[in-house]
């Protein structure tokens, strides 16, 4: 099953191998500093994984998030409004979307997912908790445009994208995502967007490389699912997980990296890491006030508002899709 983060229609071959994965980790090995999209990191074992990652001391951002959320209700609803259509692109937690419904009286709530799975649980959780607001799931991949329901084609949009996902893109798809967000949310339509801040690389890379060792793991699983899925023979227990924080680019990176020289074979190819080498498997953005306002304009959105949790670790920013007209 697909998971919320990993934003693809599944392909399967006829041995039920998923073609998009193998292709990716086939490419991704064979290139000089190996790199595989995170998004494969999330099959349910690392779903789950990513789950008991929020909840770590060191890891910050989901209480963080929280924080802001439920201190600034007010806030939230004299910017945003009465009678909005809330679109989550993401199956909503179970925690912070009825944090925002909760605030600004929304007209209707279109969680949009590509697992329909996700999105079922996510939408009977909703109706449960607001018996009086029209939940529409949409099963979608919300990366290509999302033709939203007949019936909140009147209503005025909020985008709700949490967490700083934004962040797990590359600025060139994260800004991709943000005008096709635009397009489908239409031209009198807000987004509140979560963003990681930039902050102490030692903060950031306890957060990314924990004391119990769970985000190891999650970054170890993708090898795991490697070897499962496309008759892989990685020997796991010789990578080591490493979180890496790259100022020039201001992110953590995710690496995997051989502690001896490997030879293995994955889908019946050979490779070889010399050790010290490393596969990176996930990028981390963190943003300064400057850098998410510059991303979200260069995505078609102005920014209008921005909150910050007390410890000043995490933004949720209020953007509108209108330009100004005082642009030049
Ligand atoms: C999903 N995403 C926002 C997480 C992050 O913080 O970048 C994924 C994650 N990777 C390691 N820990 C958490």
């Amino acid at each position: 099953m697909p998971s919320k983060h990993e934003l693809r229609l599944v392909e399967l071959d006829e041995d039920g191998v998923n073609t998009a994965f193998r292709a990716d980790v086939l490419q991704g090995l064979s290139e000089a500093q190996k790199a595989i999209p995170a998004r494969w990191l999330y099959d349910d074992a690392g779903s789950q994984l990513f789950e008991d990652i929020t909840e770590l001391e060191e890891y910050y951002p989901t209480r963080a998030e929280t924080e802001i959320l439920k201190g600034r209700g007010s806030d939230f609803s004299e910017a945003i409004g009465p009678g909005r259509a809330v679109v989550e692109f993401g199956s909503g937690s179970s925690v912070k979307t009825p944090l925002l419904l909760s605030q600004i009286a929304p007209a209707a709530y279109v969680p949009l997912d590509i697992s329909g799975d996700f999105l079922r649980a996510s939408a009977e959780e909703l109706r449960g908790k607001f018996p009086g607001l029209p939940v529409y799931p949409v099963e979608a991949d919300f990366m290509r445009r999302v033709e939203l329901p007949e019936a909140v084609a009147d209503m005025p949009k909020l985008g709700f994208f949490p967490g700083s996902t934004i962040g797990n893109m590359v600025p060139r798809t994260a800004t991709d995502l943000l005008r096709t967000m635009r397009e489908t949310l239409g031209e009198s339509s807000k987004l509140l967007i979560g963003m990681d801040l930039v902050k102490d690389p030692a903060v950031l890379e306890a957060a990314y490389d924990d004391a119990r060792g769970i985000t190891a793991d999650f970054n170890r699983n993708l090898v795991r699912r490697i070897n499962r899925e496309l008759g892989g023979t990685i020997p796991v227990d010789q990578l080591s997980h490493e979180a890496r924080w790259n100022d020039e680019f201001a992110r953590i990176e995710m690496h995997l990296v051989a502690q001896a020289d490997l030879a293995f074979e994955v889908a019946g190819r050979s490779f070889a890491m010399a050790a010290g080498e490393s596969i990176h498997t996930e990028n981390s953005h963190k943003f300064t006030r400057r850098s998410g306002n510059m991303l979200l304009l260069a995505g078609g959105w102005t920014p209008v508002a921005r909150w910050l949790d007390s410890e000043e670790r995490f933004s949720l920013i209020l953007a509108e899709a209108s330009i100004p007209r005082s642009a030049p």
